[in-house]
C-alpha cells in the first residue's frame, strides 16, 4: 500500500545514518507519506487513542510498581500508602485504575466501528484476528491487576475466576492449582498475577506492532468499504490525520481527567477499600463493569463447565467472523437490514452487561439465558443469512466520487 519511500537524507548525518538503520525511511513511509483513505471519519482516531492510552498505563503502572509491594501481607497498606504518602500517588493510582476504564471504552468502541464498517473482511482478517488476540490479553492483564490492591474485591473475583478452570474436565484441578501456586488464592498467587501484569503490557506492545504492521499491508478500511483506487482517494497521514487524531486524543483525555479528577471511585467498587478476608464472602461478587457481559453469559448457564465453554466461546467466536458474515459488501451503511441487526446487537452487549451487574437469579437470569442466546445467533444465524438474503444499496464507484457527492454546493457569489 505505501509503496517505496520518498525519503532522502538531508543531512550528513541523515545519511550516514541511512546507510546504517534506514529508520526515517521506515518513518517516513509507514508514518508521515503513508497513503491514507480521505475520507476517514472520528471512529477511525480510536486506534490512536488506544495507543496512547497503551502508553499511559504503562508508565503509570511503573511508577506504582516502585511503591507497591505484592505481599498478601503488605499489598493492601502500600496501596493506602501510595494514596497518602507518595507524593501524588493519588493521581497515578486514579490515572492507572480509571486509564484501565477508558482503555475498554475505546477498545469496544474501536472494535464496534471495525464490526460496523466490516474493517474484518478481506484482505484485513488477520489484522482482525491479531485485534482479538489484543483484547484477549488486554482482559487478562486487566483481571490480573485487579488482585493486586489485596480488596476483597479483588481476592472474591481471582477467587470465582480462576475457580472457573477447574470445571474442565481431568485436566481443571491441576490448571488451578497452578494459577493459584498453591491449594488456595495466596501470596503465591497475588506474586505471580504481579509478574505477568507487568509482563503482558510489553507483549501487548508487541502486538499492537504486528497490528500497525498487518494494517499498513492493505491499508485502511474507510466508511465506504469501497477500496483505495488510486492517488486521488487516498490523503498522506502527515498532516491530515495527525492532527485529526491529535484533536481526538486530547478530547479523550479531557474525558479521561473528569473522571479521575471529579469521580475517580465511580467505576470500582467500594468493597475493595477493605482488605481481604478469605473468611468473609461479600454479598455480591461483581467484576469490573467490563466482564460484565460475559459474566452474565457465564451465569447464564445452569451448568459450571457450559457456562466456561459459553463465555470463553463468545469471545472466541471473534476469531472466525470474518467467514461468518457471508456479505460481500464490507460498510453497514449500504446495507439496511445488518444495520438494523447491528444496532440490536450492540443494544444485547450492553443489556447483557446490565445482567451481569445483578444477582444471578428470577428474571434476570432468564434474560440472560435469552439475550444469549441472541448473541450467539447474531454470529451463527443472523450475519450467515443476511449476506445471502439482504439486496445492499448501490456502492460509489470511489472513495472520491463519494466524497464529491457529498460536497455541499458552493455558495453563489453574492450580486
Ligand atoms: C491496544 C489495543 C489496540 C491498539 C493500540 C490498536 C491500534 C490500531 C490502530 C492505530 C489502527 C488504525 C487506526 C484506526 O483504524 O483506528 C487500528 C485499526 C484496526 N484495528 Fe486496532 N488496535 C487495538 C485493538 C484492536 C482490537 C481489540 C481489535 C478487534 C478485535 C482491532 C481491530 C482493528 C481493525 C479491524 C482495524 C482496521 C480498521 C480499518 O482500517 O477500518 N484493534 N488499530
Amino acid at each position: 500500500m505505501s509503496g517505496p519511500s520518498n525519503y532522502k537524507p538531508t543531512t550528513a548525518f541523515g545519511k550516514w545514518m541511512h546507510e546504517r538503520l534506514p529508520v526515517m525511511e521506515l518513518v517516513q513511509g509507514q508514518a508521515l507519506d503513508f497513503p491514507t483513505p480521505k475520507n476517514l471519519n472520528y471512529w477511525w482516531t480510536f486506534g490512536g487513542i488506544l495507543a496512547v492510552m497503551l502508553v499511559v498505563q504503562i508508565v503509570t503502572g511503573i511508577v506504582l510498581a516502585m511503591h507497591y509491594t505484592p505481599h498478601v501481607d503488605m499489598a493492601f497498606a502500600s496501596v493506602e500508602h501510595i494514596m497518602r504518602d507518595v507524593n501524588s500517588g493519588w493521581m497515578i493510582r486514579y490515572l492507572h485504575a480509571n486509564g484501565a476504564s477508558m482503555f475498554f471504552i475505546a477498545v469496544y468502541i474501536h472494535m464496534f466501528r471495525g464490526m460496523y464498517y466490516g474493517s474484518y473482511k478481506a484482505p484485513r482478517e488477520v489484522l482482525w484476528m491479531i485485534g482479538v488476540l489484543i483484547y484477549l490479553l488486554m482482559m487478562a492483564t486487566a483481571f490480573m491487576g485487579y488482585v493486586l490492591p489485596w480488596g476483597q474485591m479483588s481476592f472474591w473475583g481471582a477467587k470465582v475466576i480462576t475457580n472457573l478452570f477447574s470445571a474442565i474436565p481431568f485436566v481443571g484441578d491441576s490448571i488451578t492449582t497452578l494459577l493459584w501456586g498453591g491449594y488456595s488464592v495466596d501470596n503465591p498467587t497475588l506474586n505471580r498475577f504481579f509478574s505477568l501484569h507487568y509482563l503482558l503490557p510489553f507483549v501487548l506492545a508487541g502486538v499492537v506492532g504486528l497490528h500497525i504492521w498487518a494494517l499498513h499491508v492493505p491499508g485502511n478500511n474507510n466508511p465506504t468499504g469501497v477500496s483505495v483506487k488510486g492517488a486521488q482517494d487516498t490523503l498522506p497521514f502527515h498532516p491530515y490525520y495527525t492532527m485529526k487524531d491529535a484533536f481526538a486524543i486530547v478530547v479523550f483525555l479531557m474525558f479521561y481527567a473528569a473522571w479521575v479528577f471529579f469521580s475517580p471511585n465511580y467505576l470500582g467498587h467500594a468493597i475493595n477499600y477493605e482488605e481481604a478476608n478469605p473468611l468473609v464472602t461479600p454479598a455480591h461478587i461483581v467484576p469490573e463493569w467490563y466482564y460484565l457481559p460475559f459474566y452474565a453469559i457465564l451465569r447464564a448457564i445452569p451448568d459450571k463447565l457450559g457456562g466456561v465453554i459459553a463465555m470463553f466461546g463468545s469471545i472466541l467466536i471473534l476469531f472466525v467472523l470474518p467467514w461468518l458474515d457471508t456479505s460481500k459488501v464490507r460498510s453497514g451503511n449500504y446495507r439496511p437490514l445488518f444495520k438494523g441487526f447491528f444496532l440490536i446487537f450492540a443494544i444485547v452487549c450492553v443489556a447483557l452487561g446490565y445482567l451481569g451487574s445483578k444477582p444471578a437469579e428470577g428474571a434476570y437470569v432468564i434474560w440472560s439465558r435469552i439475550l444469549t442466546a441472541y448473541y450467539f445467533a447474531h454470529f451463527l444465524v443472523i450475519l450467515p443469512l443476511l449476506g445471502l438474503l439482504e439486496s445492499p444499496k448501490p456502492l460509489p464507484s470511489s472513495i472520491s466520487d463519494d466524497v464529491l457527492a457529498k460536497k455541499k454546493p458552493a455558495l453563489a457569489p453574492a450580486e
